[in-house]
């Protein structure tokens, strides 16, 4: 049902963890199934994202998401990385079964949530 890069990064997730003196933070919840995902950016002067951590309650399909995207959006702009849509995160991952694309948005979510935090706090 699973690819085996989905797989791959649902048993050895990347960047799982928080960061203490975060730059933003974003929390979004899943309605249909109550899973929760955290996002913590690290984010210098130049507006780049120099560290990023996650902690996702949730399936398999939002583990591999979330740590798929922390792996693309780490040493990118803060602009880059608002382009960065679940369709292409799923992609990434060599697709997921339909029933699961929903568990995708859990990510592009808390990365936007997270990105709406450190613009705010920014000004
Ligand atoms: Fe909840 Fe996948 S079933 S995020």
């Amino acid at each position: 049902m699973y690819t085996e890069q989905v797989m791959d990064h649902f048993t050895n997730p990347r960047n799982v963890g928080e960061i203490e003196d975060a730059s933003g933070v974003g929390e979004v919840g899943n309605m249909r199934c109550g899973d929760i995902m955290r996002i913590y950016l690290k984010v210098n002067d130049q507006d780049v994202i120099e560290d990023i951590k996650f902690r996702t309650f949730g399936c398999a399909a939002a583990i591999a998401t979330s740590s798929k995207i922390t792996e693309l959006v780490k040493g990118k702009t803060i602009s880059e990385a608002l382009v960065i849509t679940n369709k292409q995160v799923a992609e990434e991952l060599g697709g997921l079964p339909q029933p699961k694309m929903h568990c995708s948005n859990l990510a592009a979510d808390a990365l936007k949530e997270a990105i709406k935090d450190y613009q705010s706090k920014k000004k």
